[in-house]
């Protein structure tokens, strides 16, 4: 059940035709909550036979999938727990999962907060019994697909009361939109009290700044609000303070010539030095994710209207700029291989100036004829061939990329199946880095040696995302194998986090087990495929206004 859309932006300019997420949010709330449900059904049906050159509701068989039965909603209110919801026979791996998941689930004062990232019960726990932003967001998304909202909304609340608390480190205050990373509940069995330890990035390994977070929250605040169809949460004069704040920190003004955002190292998933400082491409795209969720939940009240024309203007500017210039395919590969450098004024091709030396050996053979993706990193001289999928994934998710390109990135993972996927879906980044390279970027981190952790490690918890890019892009079956190869260890396994090795064939050396994201990953991957109309919390519409209308020298291949 879900409403669709909540445009508060009452602007033309940011309008699209198609797009599900252009209906006047206050005409919504006066209505019946039904209709609402009908409507983003017949929304949801229709974005998704439409927008996808191939058909997800025909099956690889060319046989249609019966549509009652794909998209009844009263399956959805009706599911319970692990088994009743799709009249399949339930899967024992799928019960597991639900059983693990609800042991995670973290109480504050007597009320479901979030789930602890590992039920992990060796010695060496550090911070794994956090209840940390990012981990939560595929429990999330597992919990109101199941109809079970509430622990959601309290998780965005309590996380909105620690995004107000004074943040400092050393002497060094943070700034006031910054979201933890992760917090902690302690109960006091004496006082029988509970208390919250949060952490912005200062007591983190490395301290590093948990750009994410933020993003994440909005992104989160979207998928409730569309997925219950309660606006209220989202219009609470707290919740939008909480969203002016976040979009303040990364809306400002500076010395910036770029429109991504400029970024330390290990500010996201990969919350260790990793040679992602800069403009990684996780950042970019979960910020022109975030931004476009803000624009349809921010209420048009005289700071709300702001803060919408600078989020338009901002998120022009970076579609066009991710579009044109994080852009690899075959075409743009030769063009690069061929630059000029040291070119003056704004005649130049190679902006950046990037010197074709730097192109590193594995890319030539990497690149498929048919495919592409968006870089790890573009800045200037610079250009990190690596490729990640968080941020790839984020990009089809959120249109980020045009449609030719979504279906460009699924078609590299076609080709390059046993390099991303392997025997355990879904490596983080593609390849690893080694020898003197990763003396130099990592610092020489043991836990982040080759083919380990966040070098070129595989992370079952990938999994939902990669199933919901798929579905977006119309071409399910390639989750359905990875969700196949991922069945095929993952619960006998005890959930580890990563893999380790070229094709993810070992669990990671250091990898905990019983991860809850690897769970929680797990499950929206398999609610999602058997029930696509779920995607839409998670997936937003291509805007027709955000087309590049300038075509970028000989090498724009679009
Ligand atoms: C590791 C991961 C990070 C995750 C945390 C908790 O630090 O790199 O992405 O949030 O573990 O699971």
């Amino acid at each position: 059940m879900s409403v669709a859309s909540v445009d508060l932006t009452q602007n033309d300019s940011v309008k699209s035709v198609d797009s599900d997420d252009n209906i006047d949010f206050s005409k919504l709330l006066d209505k019946p909550r039904h209709l609402n449900i009908e409507r983003q059904r017949s929304l949801d049906e229709k974005s998704l036979v439409e927008a996808s050159p191939r058909h997800p509701l025909i099956a690889e068989n060319g046989r249609h999938m019966d549509f009652e039965n794909v998209f009844s909603p009263s399956k959805r209110s009706s599911f319970n727990s692990c088994n009743a919801q799709y009249g399949l026979e339930p899967h024992l791996m799928f019960v597991e999962a639900w059983e693990a998941l609800r042991k995670t689930m973290v109480y504050f004062r007597g009320q479901p907060v979030g789930t602890i990232a590992a039920l992990d019960n060796s010695d060496e726990k550090l911070n794994y019994d956090q209840v940390f932003v990012r981990d939560f967001v595929p429990s999330a998304l597992a919990f109101l697909m199941n109809g079970e909202p509430e622990i959601v909304k309290n998780f965005i609340l309590k996380t909105l009361r620690l995004q107000s608390w004074e943040k400092k480190i050393d002497r060094f205050q943070l700034g006031e939109g910054v979201m933890p990373a992760s917090f902690k509940v302690l109960h006091d069995p004496v006082r029988n009290t509970d208390t919250i330890m949060a952490d912005f990035g200062e007591s983190a390994i490395g301290r590093v700044a948990p750009v994410d977070s933020g993003f994440w929250w909005i992104i989160l605040l979207r998928a409730y609000t569309k997925s219950t169809g309660d606006t209220s949460l989202a219009e609470m004069p707290d919740c939008q303070k909480g969203m002016r704040l976040i979009l303040a920190l990364c809306l400002s003004e500076g010395f910036d010539t770029f429109p991504t955002l400029l970024c330390a190292d290990g500010c996201s998933m990969i919350d260790r030095r990793m040679g992602v400082y800069g403009y990684p491409i996780e950042i970019q795209a979960l910020f022109f994710m975030a931004l476009r969720c803000a624009l349809v939940l921010l209420k048009q009240d005289d700071q709300g209207k702001e803060l919408t024309d600078r989020i338009v203007k901002r998120l022009h500017a970076l579609s066009f700029h991710m579009r044109s210039y994080f852009w690899l395919d075959l075409k743009q590969l030769n063009d690069i291989y061929r630059y000029k450098t040291e070119e003056y004024s704004h005649t130049a091709v190679n902006k950046f100036n990037v010197m074709p030396d730097s192109l590193p050996e594995w890319v030539f053979d990497f690149m498929p004829t048919y495919g592409g993706y968006f870089l790890g990193n573009v800045g200037p001289s610079n250009m990190d061939f690596r490729w990640f999928c968080l941020g790839n994934c984020i990009a089809i998710l959120s249109s980020l990329a045009t449609p030719e390109q979504s279906t460009a990135i699924m078609d590299l993972i076609e080709s390059r199946w046993e390099e991303l996927v392997g025997d355990m879906p879904v490596k983080v980044c593609y390849p690893a880095i080694e020898g003197h390279d990763w003396r130099i970027i990592t610092g020489c981190d043991p836990k982040n040696t080759r083919w380990s952790y966040h070098n070129g490690g595989s992370w079952p918890v990938l999994l939902w995302l990669l199933t919901a890019a798929c579905i977006k892009v119309g071409r399910p079956q390639i989750a359905r194998r990875a969700i196949e190869v991922a069945e095929l260890r993952l619960a006998k396994d005890g959930w580890p986090e990563y893999y380790d090795g070229k094709s993810g064939r070992y669990i990671g050396k250091q990898a905990r087990k019983h991860q809850t994201w690897s769970v929680a990953g797990y499950l929206v991957a398999k609610m999602m495929l058997e029930d696509p109309s779920h995607l839409g919390m998670i997936s937003l519409e291509e805007d027709k206004q955000m087309k590049p209308t300038i075509k970028r020298s000989s090498s724009w291949s679009f």
